[in-house]
This record gives C-alpha cells, structure tokens and sequence, in this order.
C-alpha cells in the first residue's frame, strides 16, 4: 500500500469514457465513503446515487459544469442536514474519490449554484440538502499513477508551495 502515491497523484479529471463502472467497483466506492470518520462518528451523510438518464440530465442543469454529470458512469450526491458538517462530508468524499483512484477510476467534486433545486432532483427529503455531486468514470485517456514517484506528482501539482502554506511556530 502506498496511500501516499495515491494522494499526490490524484487529479480532478472531467471527462470520462463511454464506459460502465462494474457493481463492485462502485460498491467499493460507496464503502469508502460509508467509512469515513466523521465529528462524534454521527456519519450524517446520505449517499444519492443517481443512476436515472432523466434524473441524470436535470441533476446536470443543476451543477455548475453540466459535462461532468452526463459523461459520468458514476453520480453521488452527498447530503447532510441542513447541507451541514462539511468537513466529515469531505472525509467521506476524499475516501471515495482515492477508492475510485485506486480502481483506476476518475472522479471531480461538483458544486451547485442552488442547493434547493438540486436537492429537489435528487428526491431529497425532510432537512436534507445536498453539499457536494460527485462524478467518476473510467478515463478517456491512459491512467497510470505508477508511471512516477510521489515526489515527483507532488513537484509537478499545481499546489501552492510548503514554504507558503505551513507555518511553524
Ligand atoms: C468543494 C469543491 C467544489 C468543487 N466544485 C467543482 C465544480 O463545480 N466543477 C468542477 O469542474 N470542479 C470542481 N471542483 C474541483 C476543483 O476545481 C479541483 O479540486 C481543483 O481545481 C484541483 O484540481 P486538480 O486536483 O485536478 O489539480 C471542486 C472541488 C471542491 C473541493
């Protein structure tokens, strides 16, 4: 296991293959997510997964990058209530994406202009509201994390810098 090739690798990508991702594979993701840590271990997320064409093509009006949704072979919603405790919302949604990357699958996160009216595409209920849509697909173009150390992802990210973002005191 080297979860530190994984992290430095990772990339957003948007454009997926014409390609279905194997039950397993998206159970695995789901699992993922579903295992995250989160504040006093309330795991206050539901997982919406939008398999639907029609839901699909509405969900993608909804988001701020159409593309991403209607290529995906693969859309989660993650929603909370209220749309709260983001931050246990990004652990679930950083475990999935690295267990997709890890099935050489590709992901981006997603963010909407209007919460309500993706919450209502995607059948919410009650307090629920969406935080984040994630998509995944298989990439259109060769994937190999391998092909380079850590280090040298981590150099050629465009990151800022160490020097700029830690502070030791
Ligand atoms: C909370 C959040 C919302 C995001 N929303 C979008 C989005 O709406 N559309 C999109 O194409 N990418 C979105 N992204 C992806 C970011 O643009 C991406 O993580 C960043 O540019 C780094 O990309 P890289 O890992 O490929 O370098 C989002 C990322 C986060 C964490």
């Amino acid at each position: 296991m080297d979860t530190y090739l994984a992290v430095a690798s990772k990339r957003d990508w948007r454009r997926y293959a014409d390609r279905p991702i194997p039950e397993d594979v998206v159970i695995r993701i789901l699992d993922a997510g579903r295992l995250a840590g989160s504040g006093s271990n309330r795991q206050p997320w539901t997982f919406v997964l939008v398999a639907d064409r029609q839901r699909k093509e509405r969900l993608a009006e909804s988001v701020y990058v159409a593309g991403n949704v209607l290529e995906a072979g693969l859309v989660i919603g993650i929603a909370t209530p209220e749309g709260g405790r983001a931050l246990d919302v990004g652990r679930a949604m950083q475990n999935m994406m690295l267990a997709a990357w890890n099935d050489g699958v590709v992901s981006c996160p997603n963010g909407m202009p209007d919460r309500a009216q993706t919450g209502e595409v995607l059948g919410l209920e009650g307090d629920l509201q969406p935080v984040i849509i994630l998509t995944f697909g298989y990439p259109r173009r060769p994937l190999d994390p391998g092909s380079r150390s850590a280090e040298e992802w981590s150099r050629e990210a465009n990151r800022r810098p160490l020097e700029e973002v830690v502070k030791r005191i």
